[in-house]
């Protein structure tokens, strides 16, 4: 494989690093790309690897040391599995490092996080004004370390800090729409996201739609696609022009094409229940403490989907990426998630 760019990927099963995967699998230069896939699931891998060309390595995130010799062995590393995980974290720290230490290299770590480093305690009772730009960089640095995701994005920007490493964070925020993607179709990887779909699981178990407090907090959505599409961007732009490209401070990148209210989910989740004959009403009713302890399975997780998150994706925009959806079609994806989870009940 001499020649070729070392890849490493994690998450390929899930819903973006799956949609990403297919991305890379058909990626122009994909010819160059020499890719190996973290699975934990052998089945999953044996038809990554006979199907899908993609070597792989079985292994979960608690292996650490074979996650560190896996990222020494690559040049690239697309972290796209969990943003909290500490110990895996700096297991793949500890492999750039050992990387740059033994051949010089300067290897490129992609991290994922997501825009719940910015939320407030609103309960869905207010919208915010505050609104965090990526170009910002004194206002990224002024978020707490207590701020969800922030443990690890910290570690993340430390190691290029360090200069071991170049890093990049991409930070998602609703990521929505089912994947459809050959992965998929194969049974490989994850077709849901994980909010809207949460909601929507919820709703229909109390057969009325459900919101936090008044559903009145901000939160940015991204599509699927559109998010996909972050990577390579900002992949291709690292590959090509290596010396413009943001990272470490400068290199955190949102997700973000548009911007909804709680609410407005929650009205297009029961609008689509009562049209399907799932609920008595279309209105959404407020999640009692009760229910939010039973369906979220704790306060914070509860309140978590009635904060506030406003992002813009404007670092992102000047890569060249450019969002091919918005809110409207965040408001269109509802109906048929709900079909998709209503016939799972
Ligand atoms: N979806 C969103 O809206 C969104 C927005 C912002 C940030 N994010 C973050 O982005 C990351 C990926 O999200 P996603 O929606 O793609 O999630 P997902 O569909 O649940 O995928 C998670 C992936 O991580 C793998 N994984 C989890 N724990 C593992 C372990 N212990 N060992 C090996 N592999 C493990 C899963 O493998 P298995 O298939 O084997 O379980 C799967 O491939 C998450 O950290 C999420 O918080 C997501």
């Amino acid at each position: 494989m001499a020649g070729k760019i070392s890849i490493f990927v994690t998450g390929v099963t899930g819903y973006i690093g799956g949609t990403l995967l297919v991305r890379l699998l058909n990626h122009p230069d994909a010819g160059t790309f020499d890719i190996t896939a973290l699975v934990r699931n052998s089945e999953k891998a044996q038809i990554l690897e006979s199907k899908f060309g993609v070597k792989t390595l079985i292994a979960s995130h608690a292996e650490h040391d074979r996650i560190e010799e896996a990222v020494a062995a690559n040049h690239i590393i697309l972290q796209i599995s969990d943003s909290d995980d500490e110990p895996l974290t700096k297991a793949i720290l500890r492999g750039l490092k050992r990387r740059h230490d033994k051949i010089g290299d300067l290897p490129i770590l992609i991290h994922t996080s997501g825009t719940g480093l910015l939320i407030d305690d609103a309960r869905g009772e207010y919208p915010t004004e505050t609104i965090y730009s990526d170009l910002n960089v004194e206002q990224l640095k002024s978020i707490p370390p207590t701020a969800y995701h922030r443990n690890v994005d910290l570690l993340v920007v430390g190691a290029d800090e360090e200069g071991y490493a170049r890093t990049h964070i991409v930070i998602p925020s609703t990521v929505y729409g089912i994947a459809t993607h050959p992965l998929v179709k194969a049974g490989i990887s994850n077709p849901h996201s994980i909010q809207i779909p949460s909601l929507i699981r919820f709703s229909l178990a109390r057969k009325r739609a459900g919101v936090i407090g008044k559903g009145l907090s901000l939160w940015p959505n991204v599509h699927i696609d559109d998010t996909a599409d972050i990577y390579i961007v900002l992949l291709d732009s690292i590959l090509h022009h290596p010396d413009t490209t943001g990272h470490g401070w400068e290199g955190l990148y949102f997700g973000e094409s548009g911007e909804h209210r709680w609410l407005d989910i929650s009205l297009a989740i029961g609008r689509a229940m009562y049209e399907l004959g799932l609920a008595d009403s279309p209105e959404p009713t407020p999640f009692s403490h009760d229910e939010i302890l039973k369906y979220f399975g704790s306060e914070w997780r509860g309140y978590l989907f009635g904060t506030n998150s406003r992002a813009r994706a404007d670092r992102t925009r000047a890569l060249g990426w450019k969002p091919k959806h918005s809110t409207e079609d965040l408001l269109a994806s509802i109906k048929p998630e709900v079909e998709v989870y209503a016939k799972k009940q």
